[in-house]
């Protein structure tokens, strides 16, 4: 068998930030400055490529409060603060998620910076969370979201191509693949994300294990620390790095912490060689739903 191709061209050295938000913008946006520094300097895997935030880091956790914290972007606060730091510290930064607001909607939106401060990267969470359970809890994101209308891939420098999509995003196996698949080959999914102390035991490292077999590739979950004794959402924390193979790398606590990896680019072509689920799709048996075309992909 002829050698295969990495996606991923040579290792690249992650910080995911598990942290926790509380009401005051300024000091939620100061914490994630102290965590970066701290990531950069206390590193164990060497100079960082790439540090990640979770879901919600600039804003309290609740439905009620998506308007409130919302931003333009470009522009607004936290885009300007991210890029800055992006900039100074030369790393690219994967956002996490904060509410946006444009022409009126408020969309939850992530961002990419490459270490010059650009934004390379704009992804606007496409699978909205609404649950109604009769005498049970009632959450609707789309009462105060609108949802995204794009796959989001983009080019992480000359590392290789990353999906990325933010939480309830990670229960849609097609959102993944399509990254994955030609033309776009990502060597990773990002989502940042919050599950909670129910969903996040049950589901979360299922769902990225699963995320990271389906398509032989490395899955990336950050998470807010636990608001433990607090009043806030209780995020389960557990932010994780999975393998192609589906082996979890790295995995964090409840609590605030820097969780650091180091991705082996040899892994990819290793798996998708011993196991090559990668090339022997029988689509003329079940059809194939990702299609070239059918894929619209975020442009930022
Ligand atoms: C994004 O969606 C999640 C639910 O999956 C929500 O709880 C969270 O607060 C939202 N984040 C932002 C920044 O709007
Ligand atoms: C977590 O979310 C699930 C699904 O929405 C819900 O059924 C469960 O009650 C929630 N658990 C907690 C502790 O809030």
């Amino acid at each position: 068998m002829s050698v295969l191709k990495s996606p991923l061209t040579k290792n690249l050295r992650i910080a995911l930030i598990q942290l926790k938000a509380g009401a005051d913008k300024a000091a939620n946006l100061n914490s994630v400055k102290n965590h970066i520094e701290k990531a950069i300097s206390t590193s164990t895997v060497g100079p960082l490529d790439v540090v990640m935030l979770p879901e919600c880091f600039n804003s309290p956790y609740a439905v009620d409060q998506f308007r409130r914290y919302s931003e333009s972007i470009p522009g607004g606060e936290t885009t300007e603060f991210l890029s800055s730091l992006a900039k100074k510290h030369s790393v690219y930064i994967v956002g996490g998620s904060i509410p946006e607001l444009a022409d009126d909607k408020v969309y939850n939106t992530s961002l990419t910076f490459d270490p010059n401060g650009e934004i390379i990267a704009k992804h606007r969470k496409t699978h909205l969370f609404d649950i109604d359970i009769k005498n049970g809890i009632t959450f609707k994101e789309s009462d105060s979201l609108s949802a995204g209308d794009k796959a989001t891939v983009f080019k992480l420098g000359d590392f290789g191509n990353v999906g990325l999509g933010i939480c309830y995003d990670i229960r849609f196996p097609e959102l993944a693949s399509v990254t994955a698949r030609a033309p776009h080959n990502s060597f990773a999914m990002f989502y940042p994300g919050a599950f909670n102390t129910t969903t996040g035991p049950l589901h979360w490292h299922l769902l990225a294990r699963s995320r990271a077999v389906d398509n032989e590739m490395f899955v990336i979950l950050c998470s807010p620390a636990r608001d433990v004794g607090g009043d806030g959402y209780q995020a389960y924390g557990h932010s994780l790095v999975v393998d192609p193979y589906g082996k979890i790398v790295a995995e964090a606590g409840e609590g605030e912490e820097v969780l650091f990896a180091e991705l082996d680019h040899t892994l990819l072509p290793a798996v998708r060689q011993g196991i090559p689920v990668h090339y022997q799709r029988r689509f003329d048996v079940y059809g194939d739903y990702v299609g070239e075309g059918k894929v619209k992909v975020s442009d930022k």
